[in-house]
């Protein structure tokens, strides 16, 4: 797989090709299909003019195959291959994209799809994958390369003007009634929540982050994904032949649009929906110990319209770790700085750990959004179980690698912490990363590095 830059039709004509950077010319990049048990090897060649890196975002990999520049692995530099190889331990939708310099690489269409089947998949009539992501676009249909504006930073992140499904400005899906579709939804997008509402479709959701989930339906009848989270859905044409159905994003009120339509052929599949089971075979996690657990409390801060940003640094001087005030300054005049976890903001990848856990015991994080926007918020090498929003605890106790957070809500999550090795914690909105939301767990009994 080689990373370099391209040009591609994310707008159709009149508009002309877009300049993209993207995995083997195309955009997303190859979709990458094993199965679960299989050994994934993939060559990465840098052919770029900055060095890069590639995550394999919710994969449980090794520590050394996590993708993370200077704290698992050198950067790829121009010119130059790297070869990730690991087993896949877990079946799902999972995505691969860079891990340095991000808010530019991913935003200018470096991610693809990493798809790992099931032994026995459920039964569906056919599987789709749609790559969500969000572009700002000029006129001439570039890509606007105001990349890391401080007014992205601050507020919630790079929100774009054109939504593109698979790399294209999705026109309308040929489906037939009575067909039953596996569709499985990622969020590639830097900054962009999406809250999906398929009409009358009924959608049941199968699987969160790649993980399994008791099979339900969208709590609010949204299909809700933050940047970088998976939702598989089972969806059953139920519409009559020749009906036309329109999927709409609602997330951002007064902003809906009509993200695509579903076009029904004339002939129908069979009368009705199936009634084949949908419940996915569960993963080999680890389940939380949760009497015996170690518990951390994690609280985010920062951005525009919560607390004020000065206030917060205040705050973070209490340890006199962070560089005092002046340094604090300089880091947000920089565009650093600006989004804190436990008072600390990230400058790189390279950092002491937030947290350190003992490598085999369950970790519960009681987590604390302080800021007055959407947070979610990933960890690397593990999935973690939502136990509770605001002290209600969840319905479903998913499995998740990213959970998206609102303004002001708190949520536990616990996880046993099997996978040694540094782990970034940060915020996958790009923007509120590079910004300094991020953070690195270690889980302790990992061989020392060089
Ligand atoms: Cu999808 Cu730290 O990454
Ligand atoms: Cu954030």
């Amino acid at each position: 797989m080689k990373a370099l830059s391209g040009r591609t039709h994310l707008v159709p004509e009149p508009y002309g090709e877009t300049p993209v950077w993207a995995y083997n010319d195309m955009v997303p990049g190859p979709e990458i299909r094993i199965r679960q048990g299989d050994r994934l090897r993939v060559e990465v060649e840098n052919g770029l003019d900055e060095e890069t890196t590639v995550h394999w975002h919710g994969v449980r990999t090794p520590n050394a195959m996590d993708g993370v520049p200077h704290l698992t692995q050198a950067p790829i530099a121009p010119g130059e291959t790297f070869t990730y190889e690991f087993d896949a331990v877990d079946a799902g939708t999972f995505w691969y994209h860079p891990h340095l310099n991000s808010t530019v690489q991913v935003g200018r269409g470096l991610y693809g799809s990493l798809i790992i089947e099931e032994a026995e998949p459920v039964r569906v009539d056919r599987e789709l994958t749609w790559i969500l992501d969000d572009w700002r676009l000029t006129r001439n249909a570039a890509i606007s390369d105001d990349f890391g504006s401080r007014h992205d930073l601050m507020h919630n992140g790079r929100i774009g003007n054109t939504v593109t499904i698979n790399g294209r400005l999705p026109e309308s899906i040929a489906v037939h009634a009575g067909e039953r579709v596996r569709l499985r939804l990622i969020n590639a997008a830097n900054a962009r929540i999406f809250g999906l509402d398929f009409a009358g479709l009924e959608p049941v959701l199968i699987a969160l982050d790649g993980q399994p989930v008791t099979p339900h339906a969208p709590t609010d009848g949204l299909v809700t994904l933050g940047p970088a989270m998976r939702v598989d859905l089972i969806l059953d044409m139920k519409d009559q032949a020749g009906n036309r159905v329109t999927v709409v994003d609602r997330f951002y009120q007064g902003l809906e649009y009509r993200l695509v339509e579903l076009a029904y052929a004339e002939t129908a599949l069979r009368e009705s929906a199936p009634d084949w089971p949908v419940e996915l075979p569960a993963n080999p996690l680890a389940e939380p110990d949760l009497r015996g657990a170690i518990r951390h409390e994690v609280t985010f801060n920062g951005g525009m319209m919560g607390q004020m940003v000065m206030s917060e640094m205040g705050g973070s001087m209490g340890d006199g770790s962070s560089g005092g005030m002046m340094g604090n300054m300089m880091n947000m005049m920089h565009g650093q700085g600006i989004w804190f976890i436990n008072g600390k903001a990230a400058t790189g990848h390279v950092m002491d750990p937030l947290l350190t856990l003992p490598r085999g015991r369950t970790c519960v994080l009681a987590m604390t959004n302080a800021t007055a926007w959407h947070h979610p918020i990933h960890l690397h090498g593990h999935s973690f179980r939502v136990l509770s929003r605001n002290g209600q605890p969840t319905a479903h106790r998913e499995w998740q690698d990213t959970v998206l957070m609102a303004p002001r809500e708190k949520v536990e999550i616990a996880f046993v912490a099997d996978n040694p090795g540094d782990w970034m914690f940060h915020c996958h909105i790009l923007e509120h990363q590079a910004a300094g939301m991020m953070g690195v767990i270690r889980v302790s009994g990992k061989e020392e590095r060089i």
